[in-house]
């Protein structure tokens, strides 16, 4: 068993470490309590990540910007009261709404890590790491790097976010701007967001959905694959 207790460490005294962008800290920061029904629609996305993960009963996940933790029920049923699931991210009014989350649930085995991801101190070598809708972390090569870090040889990895559909789709590319832009801080590396991620997971598999307006990326951090 995990003894990991539920905490929220790493505390900041300024409203929102790391978000730099207007936009972004207001819909995670003043906005942080509709995020939720905002985001709704993105539910199936968060089902979809989370299936294709492969984590076991009692693995350790990161979940990188795991916001108001949205993935965590998701999670919690594949890890089990065993497993411990560390969430990130940068803002402390979204880790406010995952922590009443937690101890609504009264999970015993979340640990909430309120740091920019890539100076957060992790103290974990985990099995998986899940990355949910954080294009502004899939454009940080430090903050990727710190991730892939914090995994053992062979971990699971998954992302799943919003991309650029084709150039002739254009009803679609404005529709996918205007859904995106309240939650990225720009659109620099929108075409493949995945980029970065695949040059430290080497073995990164891609594929779009919804008509290439999204992207769902699997793969393992380098080294000895586990048997599972
Ligand atoms: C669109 S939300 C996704 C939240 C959650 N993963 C979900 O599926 O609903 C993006 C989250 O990433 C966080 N974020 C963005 N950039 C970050 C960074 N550099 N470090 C830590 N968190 C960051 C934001 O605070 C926000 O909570």
């Amino acid at each position: 068993m995990n003894s990991a207790a539920t905490s929220t460490i790493q505390p900041r005294s300024d409203a929102s470490p790391g978000l730099a962008h207007h936009a972004t800290s207001e819909a995670y920061c003043s906005q942080a309590r509709d995020y939720d029904q905002r985001t709704d629609a993105f539910r199936r996305w968060r089902e979809l990540l989370v299936e294709q993960l492969p984590v076991q009963r009692g693995d350790t996940v990161l979940d990188v910007g795991c916001g108001t933790g949205l993935c965590l029920p998701l999670l919690q049923d594949k890890v089990g009261p065993g497993g411990t699931i560390i969430g990130i991210d940068a803002s402390e009014q979204m880790l406010q709404v995952a922590g009443e989350r937690v101890a609504e649930h009264r999970w015993d085995n979340v640990e909430l890590l309120v740091a920019p991801v890539a100076a957060a101190a992790i103290e974990h070598t985990a099995d998986a790491a899940l990355f949910c809708a954080v294009h502004d972390v899939m454009q940080s090569r430090t903050a990727l790097s710190n991730i892939v870090d914090h995994l053992r040889p062979g971990a699971a990895v998954a992302a799943i976010g919003g991309k650029w559909p084709a150039p002739w789709t254009w009803p679609l590319r404005a529709w996918v701007a205007n859904l995106h832009a309240p939650f990225v801080t720009d659109f620099a590396g929108f075409d493949r967001p995945w980029r970065l991620l695949a040059d430290l997971v080497p073995d990164l598999q891609v594929r779009e959905l919804a008509f290439g307006a999204g992207y769902l990326a699997v793969g393992h951090a380098p080294g000895d694959r586990p048997l599972m």
